[in-house]
Parts: C-alpha cells; sequence; structure tokens
C-alpha cells in the first residue's frame, strides 16, 4: 500500500467551496430564518453554490482521471454490493471514488442544481418552488451527513485519515499507477478567480433596497427572493 495523488485541485477546491457555502447557506435559512438581515448571504451564497455545482460538472467532462463522470459510472448492484461490503469490513478499496461515494456525487450535484435553481424560481413567483427548495435542500443535508458518516466509518475501519485526502489529494492505494498524471494548479487557479469574482461580483452588486444583484461582468439583472403578496 502507499499513497498516490488522486484528487486535483479543481475536485478539491470543489469540495471544499462546497462544503462551507452549503453550511453557511443551510444554517442561515434553519436559524435565523428568511426575515433575518443575514437572508442576502444565504441567497447570494446559494448562487455562488450553483455556480460551483456547474464547474464542477465541466470537470466531471474533461478533468483528471477521478474526477470524471466515467469513472464514477458503477451499476445499482455494485453499490448493493459495496455496501453490503463496507458493513462486513470486506469491500475492496478504490483509488478514486467507490461506487457508493458516486452515487453520493451525482446526488449532490443534482440536489445543489436544483435547490440553487428553485431558490431562483421563488422570486419569479413559481408556486412548487418554495416546496421544491426546502425539499431538496433537506435532503441535500441528509446526503451529506451520510457522506460525513462515510467517510468517518471508511477512515476508522481502514485506519487512513480519508478527510485528508480531499486536503493534500493523496490517498491509500494498492498500486502505484493509478495516480494521476498532474493535479492540474493551473486549472485549479483559474477556477478559484471564476469562483471568487462570482461571489464577490454578487455580493458587492446586491441592492438592499430593490432585493436585487447583478451577475459580474454580465450585468444581468437577479431578483432575489419572493415576491410580496399585498
Ligand atoms: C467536514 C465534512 C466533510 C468531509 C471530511 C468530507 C470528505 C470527503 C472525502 C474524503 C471525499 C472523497 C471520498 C472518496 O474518497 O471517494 C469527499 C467527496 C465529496 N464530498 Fe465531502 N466531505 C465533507 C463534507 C461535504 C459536504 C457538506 C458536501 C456537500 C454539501 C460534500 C460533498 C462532496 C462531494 C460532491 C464529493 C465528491 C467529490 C468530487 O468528485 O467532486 N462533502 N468528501
Ligand atoms: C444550494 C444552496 C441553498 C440551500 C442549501 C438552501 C437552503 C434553504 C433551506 C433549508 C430553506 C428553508 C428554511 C426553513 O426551514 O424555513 C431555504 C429557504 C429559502 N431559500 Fe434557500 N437555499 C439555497 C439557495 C437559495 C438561493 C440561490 C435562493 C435565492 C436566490 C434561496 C432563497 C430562499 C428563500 C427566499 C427561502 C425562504 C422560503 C420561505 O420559507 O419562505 N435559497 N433555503
Amino acid at each position: 500500500m502507499s499513497k498516490a495523488l488522486v484528487w486535483d485541485y479543481p475536485t478539491r477546491l470543489f469540495h471544499w467551496a462546497l462544503t462551507v457555502g452549503f453550511t453557511i447557506a443551510f444554517a442561515i435559512a434553519v436559524l435565523a430564518g428568511h426575515r433575518s438581515a443575514w437572508f442576502p448571504v444565504h441567497m447570494i451564497l446559494g448562487l455562488a453554490l450553483g455556480v460551483v455545482a456547474v464547474l464542477r460538472i465541466i470537470w466531471g467532462f474533461v478533468g483528471t482521471r477521478y474526477a470524471r463522470f466515467g469513472s464514477l459510472l458503477f451499476a445499482p448492484t455494485a453499490l448493493a454490493g459495496y455496501l453490503r461490503g463496507a458493513v462486513t469490513g470486506q469491500a475492496p478499496r478504490f483509488a478514486g471514488h467507490n461506487p457508493g461515494s458516486a452515487y453520493a456525487t451525482f446526488a449532490i450535484l443534482a440536489l445543489t442544481l436544483i435547490t440553487a435553481g428553485t431558490g431562483l424560481l421563488m422570486s419569479r413567483d413559481v408556486e412548487a418552488a418554495e416546496e421544491l427548495h426546502e425539499l431538496a435542500a433537506y435532503a441535500l443535508a441528509a446526503v451529506a451527513v451520510v457522506h460525513i458518516a462515510g467517510v468517518a466509518w471508511h477512515s476508522w475501519r481502514h485506519r487512513e485519515n480519508l478527510a485528508a485526502s480531499m486536503v493534500t489529494g493523496a490517498k491509500e492505494t494498492e498500486a502505484a499507477d493509478e495516480e494521476i498524471a498532474s493535479p492540474r494548479p493551473v486549472a485549479g487557479i483559474v477556477f478559484a478567480l471564476i469562483i471568487a469574482t462570482a461571489t464577490v461580483g454578487l455580493f458587492r452588486n446586491y441592492d438592499q433596497q430593490r432585493h436585487e444583484t447583478k451577475l459580474p461582468l454580465l450585468g444581468t439583472p437577479i431578483h432575489l427572493g419572493e415576491e410580496e403578496h399585498h
């Protein structure tokens, strides 16, 4: 067993951006509520999370080996077999995603897009948007909790600090040829700049009176929050 680089910089960047953004957006919605002065932060971080999810999806087609969706495609039977093995300790190890974390990845990306999209639709007065928004957000929280429990379970079972692998990019693997060729630093910097520009721009363009912000660079206005009925 040896350490091999499996997660490139963009994948690690997307992961921690999602984790931090989701935690803050969710906490504001649940703890402070939509009448609090903090709520614009909820909506703007939510939009930024939508941007992160879209970038991660693009990276799923052009990124390195384990970031590509092709390496995340497992049959449902493989998932069932893996979960059975995970409980009994018989599951084989995977350099990149295992079937469990692969399904979780698709679920988290889809739910993030649905949550951000329905958040936007609320201002357009789409009836079902609010219900779907809460449903998707709580489903996302549930998947995240199971995901973190899975990471903790694996770390304990295999005596390996899996959380650290999402920081350093390196994971214990069976064979040395499983390593990715490059962590793609330039792509990582470009994605970091895009995410930072989008997030800072959305905050700076926010107009409290009009409940509106503008897309950075493009200037497209985005109305935020529910349409008020009088
Ligand atoms: C502090 C808490 C967290 C830790 C320690 C953690 C750790 C990890 C680790 C180790 C992996 C790689 C799994 C593997 O080896 O197959 C991973 C993947 C992933 N995690 Fe987390 N995670 C945390 C929170 C979250 C949250 C809150 C979200 C989403 C809301 C999330 C979304 C994801 C996604 C989408 C992936 C797939 C990575 C990709 O291929 O893009 N994680 N996480
Ligand atoms: C992926 C990111 C997001 C997450 C995780 C999230 C999560 C949540 C949650 C959990 C609630 C319900 C709070 C409660 O229990 O009452 C909520 C409500 C709300 N969210 Fe989001 N949200 C996200 C993105 C957005 C975006 C992008 C917008 C708007 C642009 C938005 C606008 C709202 C509004 C207006 C409500 C209040 C609905 C109401 O109770 O009347 N959210 N969000």
